[in-house]
């Protein structure tokens, strides 16, 4: 299969548009759509093709069974000059983090260090949204979040911890700020629906299943995943070798900022189904926390020295074959500039998925140039 026959490549105001458009209907009010559509798309712009619009129908199918709700009314439970805690009230996850990160930046730029904590929420999309938030007003952003149990600590095959991103970023006098935003698993779910629809295998070592052996039949290990018979590996991988415990501490690091100082879940009861098998509430948690260096140093000081610091990074003696050094954030500001001309590549899924979803909402306005059956589930989901 190649890219042309998988993929129809549409601008960024189609989808922008159409996601707010969706989230309306669902019942979001107007200036929250934006916000969802908005961080969605910015998955889109920087190239993160598993956390764009190809999850508009998750947000979708959650909002139809009332397991999150449309309308997020935030409440603040505590809060001191340098912290918050608040409850999402069970309302769109985006609506919520982008409140908090704001809160932590103005406490920041107050007294230095601002942070907070969010509970009783749902999925965030991409963390790096709210790092580069931070950023975009001369701080450093720090964000994570907990989410549906993935990842088997070292020595077990039991999915416990979710992907639990662990997200940075610092202004520098680059281009474009420096964020490392990744999950502290291996890889994610997101990755290996990508290779059973291609029907790749997965690389050995993403997965471990119930014996304790790497999986790799990715439509498999989809199903097994539900069934809780395949785990994600931590980053860096299965057992201590490669240092897989690190990445279970860092994934247990994220698990804890996001459920330990609130009434957030953790770990396995974060699945988002009850014990009848009945769709409950996710009441997933997470932590922003903003710093802002000139309370240490003048702030361009501070961009040149990091700017510095990826430059001499990015110029270290490359391996034989590399033609390129990457430093974070570099590769999400290439797809940026390249997408802005090309658009975003919508897969056959998610052609699917927008036309179920633009017929189920009537939102025939939207004249998409693709037209797939999209009547029918398929293996990997819609
Ligand atoms: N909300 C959630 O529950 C949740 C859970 C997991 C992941 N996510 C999101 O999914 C997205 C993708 O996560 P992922 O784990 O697949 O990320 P990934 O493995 O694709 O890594 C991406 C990060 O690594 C950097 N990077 C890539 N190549 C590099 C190189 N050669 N040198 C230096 N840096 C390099 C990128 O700039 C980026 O910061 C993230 O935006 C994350 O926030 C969200």
């Amino acid at each position: 299969m190649t890219d042309k026959d998988e993929f129809v490549y549409l601008d960024f105001d189609t989808i922008f548009n159409f996601m707010k458009d969706v989230f309306i209907g669902m019942g979001v009010p107007e200036e929250d759509a934006a916000t969802c559509a908005d961080v969605l798309i910015e998955s889109d712009k920087r190239g993160i093709d598993s956390h764009g619009c190809s999850r508009l129908f998750m947000y979708y199918v959650r909002l139809q069974r009332k397991q999150q709700l449309p309308v997020t009314k935030l409440t603040i439970v505590k809060e001191t000059p340098g912290t918050v805690r608040i409850n999402a009230n069970n309302g769109m996850g985006q609506v919520a983090a982008k409140k908090a990160m704001q809160m932590a930046i103005d406490k920041a730029k107050k007294v230095g260090i601002g942070m907070a904590i969010v509970e009783n929420s749902n999925h965030y999309g991409i963390a790096g949204y709210y790092a580069l938030m931070a950023t975009k007003q001369d701080c450093i952003g720090m964000t994570g979040t907990n989410a549906r149990p993935s990842i088997a600590p070292t020595w077990s095959v039991e999915p416990m911890l979710g992907t639990n991103p662990f997200t940075f970023g610092v202004p520098t006098d680059w281009d474009f700020p420096w964020i490392a935003d990744h999950a502290t698993s291996i890889t994610q779910r997101g990755k290996i629906e990508t290779y059973a629809r291609l029907n790749k295998d997965a690389v050995k070592g993403w997965v471990i299943d119930e014996n304790g052996n790497a999986a790799t039949d990715s439509k498999k290990i989809l199903l097994d995943m539900l069934d809780f018979k395949a785990a994600l590996t931590p980053l860096g991988g299965i057992g201590e070798e490669l240092g897989g415990h690190k990445g279970y501490n860092y994934a247990t690091f994220v698990e804890i900022m996001s459920s330990c100082f609130t009434q957030a879940n953790m770990l396995q009861a974060c699945l988002g189904i009850g014990k009848n098998g009945e769709f409950v509430p996710y009441n997933l948690g997470h932590f922003f926390i903003a710093m802002d260096p000139s309370a240490f140093c003048d702030i361009n000081e501070f961009k040149k020295k990091t700017g510095d610091l990826l430059r001499q990074l990015a110029a270290a003696k490359k391996q034989p074959g590399a033609n390129h050094v990457y430093v974070a954030g570099e590769k999400e500001f290439l797809a940026f500039e390249e997408r802005k001309k090309s658009g975003v590549p919508i897969s056959k899924v998610t052609q699917k998925q927008f036309l179920k979803i633009r017929h189920e909402l009537k939102l025939e306005k939207y004249d998409f140039p693709f037209d797939v059956d999209f009547t029918k589930e398929d293996a990997t989901g819609w």
